[in-house]
């Protein structure tokens, strides 16, 4: 099913609010949802509407929270997300990052008590957007299992970079540190598609094919994406005095109960080092060497990070965007949400 990028914010928009969040919440989470659906990284789009329409629903998701921005010195803040969507907290604190980069060179904002927040270079885009360098963290519940270990105690904990070049274009690199975004196994499930057998292991800790049978994820390159995991974790949950490592909490625990995650945004204005505009060539100049690097056997062409989601982005901005018929036909019905997710095992569906 196609659908035009507009109709679908629209869509999004409409449940959500009917779920409980105010009209411009929705409108914000709609928005954070289609970015992704629009690059094709469909894991962080539409197919989550219906579980944060059922956390809405039974308030684990604040309907109108009481945001405040604590400033803990000329460079930091805190922001105190009332775990109302984390989308909108997300984009709330990048927009005061912003700011205070601008004044500053430098911000470093944390928010606490927040919820999940999706695909998180929308906030580092938004810095990128603003001539400045945006860095993004945050934590996400423990389905990971730690290199040599037989049991999850970090989540997807994903980390997020973009960098300004010239004509608006720009380096965005967004990944989780486990091998593939737990989004993707849901996706294939979701498509009734096999996965990689590098991707996650089964309840005997062994790899398997079967989205299904996922009962743990694992961290990319053994130790180092672990380590990478850890850092993730240090930063946007020890850092802010939240819950951490297993204690972190369940997508799918009890959904009338706020997530109290954290997530940590550092924005880096390039004129406190050289200028903005020496910046923006430089980052113009590394897009272009390489492109031009030598390509391997099997590619055509070296991308720079977020390069490879242009020709899709390109495709459906001209034919509409790409959406599982069971998702559509759940957004236009009336249906809020199915009771599907709450005390869910995340691993069994
Ligand atoms: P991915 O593996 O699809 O891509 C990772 C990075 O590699 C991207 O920056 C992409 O542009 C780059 N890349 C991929 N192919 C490339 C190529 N051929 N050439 C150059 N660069 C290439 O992403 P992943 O790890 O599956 O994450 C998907 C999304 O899931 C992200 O947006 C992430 O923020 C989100 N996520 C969110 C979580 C949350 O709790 N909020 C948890 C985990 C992930």
């Amino acid at each position: 099913m196609r659908v035009a990028k507009e109709d679908l914010t629209k869509l999004i928009q409409t449940k959500l609010h009917r779920a409980g969040l105010t009209e411009e919440h929705a409108g914000i989470v709609a928005d954070v949802l289609v970015f992704a659906d629009a690059k094709g990284i469909h894991s962080h789009g539409a197919m989550r509407v219906e579980y944060y329409a059922e956390r809405i629903a039974k308030k684990g998701i604040t309907h109108n929270p009481e945001f405040r921005l604590e400033k803990t010195g000329p460079c930091t803040a805190i922001f105190h997300g009332d775990n109302g969507s984390g989308h909108v907290a997300a984009k709330l604190a990048m927009d005061e990052a912003i700011k205070i980069a601008k004044e500053n060179g430098v911000a470093v904002v944390g928010m606490k008590k927040v919820s999940h927040s999706g695909a998180i270079s929308y906030f580092t885009e938004m810095a990128a957007q603003n001539d400045l360098v945006g860095f993004s963290v945050c934590q996400s519940d423990p389905m990971v299992v730690p290199f040599g270990g037989a049991e999850p105690y970090y989540g997807t904990n994903p980390l997020a970079f973009a960098a300004p070049g010239n004509d608006g274009k720009m380096i965005s690199f967004d990944m989780a540190t486990t091998v593939q975004a737990w989004g993707k196994i849901l996706h294939a499930r979701s498509k009734h598609e096999s996965i990689p057998d590098t991707w996650a292991v089964d309840e005997n800790g062994e790899a398997t094919t079967d989205p299904h049978k996922v009962r743990a994820l694992l961290p990319i390159s053994g130790p180092k994406g672990y380590g990478l995991m850890m850092m993730v974790d240090v930063l946007s949950g020890i850092l802010l005095g939240l819950p951490f490592g297993n204690k972190v909490s369940s997508m799918y625990n009890d959904l009338s109960e706020g997530r109290d995650l954290g997530q940590l945004h550092i924005v880096i204005n390039p004129d406190a080092f050289s200028s903005v505009q020496m910046f923006k060539d430089n980052i113009t100049q590394t897009m272009k060497d390489l492109n031009g690097i030598k390509p391997a056997k099997g590619f055509d062409k070296v991308l720079y990070p977020g390069q490879n989601y242009d020709a899709v982005a390109e495709e459906y901005e001209e034919n509409g965007i790409e959406i599982v018929d069971d998702i559509y036909n759940y957004l236009v019905s009336d249906v809020i949400h199915n009771d599907a997710y709450d005390h869910q095992d995340a691993f069994v569906d």
